[in-house]
């Protein structure tokens, strides 16, 4: 009896660990749509012309996600429904240093819209998806 009750309370306390890598609260999947969602908008900005302080901030958002995006990706970490590729763990030197050109890029992207200049932030706009692509194309299984 006293067994069961011990066992109920640890698969209690493993069970949570294991979120899905689509669930609204896992931090990986909010920081990655967050980013897909400033970079369209910023985009779309560019495109209309226009460079607004809400485009700013999400620069500035960006720039921030990128300085902290490996702690995402915390050494042996399962998610169910995971794209990430165990290269990310294995290679991770790799994996740093795809990141560091996004850190670099998005950073010239926050600059590019501060000076007000629409054709550098479309410029910025594009190296920085290019480096979200290429960190993908590497790191990042296909989709199932
Ligand atoms: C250094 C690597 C790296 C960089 C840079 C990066 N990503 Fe990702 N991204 C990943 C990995 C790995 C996954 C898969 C995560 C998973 O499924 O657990 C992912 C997943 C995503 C997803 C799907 C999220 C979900 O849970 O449905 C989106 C959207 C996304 N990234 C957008 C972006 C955008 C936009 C940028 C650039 C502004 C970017 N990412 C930069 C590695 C990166």
């Amino acid at each position: 009896m006293k067994k069961l009750f011990v066992a109920a309370i640890l698969s209690f306390l493993v069970l949570p660990v294991v979120v899905s890598a689509h669930d609204d609260k896992d931090p990986r999947h909010i920081a990655m749509t967050t980013l897909g969602k400033n970079m369209k908008a910023i985009k779309r900005g560019l495109k209309a012309g226009q460079i607004t302080p809400d485009m700013h901030k999400q620069a500035e958002e960006i720039q921030a996600i990128a300085k902290s995006l490996t702690n995402l990706f915390p050494a042996g970490e399962q998610k169910q429904d995971s794209r990430a590729k165990p290269e990310i763990w294995s290679d991770a030197a790799g994996f740093n240093k795809s990141n560091q050109r996004f850190v670099l890029a998005a950073a010239a992207l926050s600059q590019a819209l501060k000076s007000n200049d629409v054709s550098a932030g479309q410029a910025s706009q594009k190296r920085t998806g290019k480096t979200c692509g290429s960190c993908h194309k590497a790191y990042r299984l296909p989709k199932k």
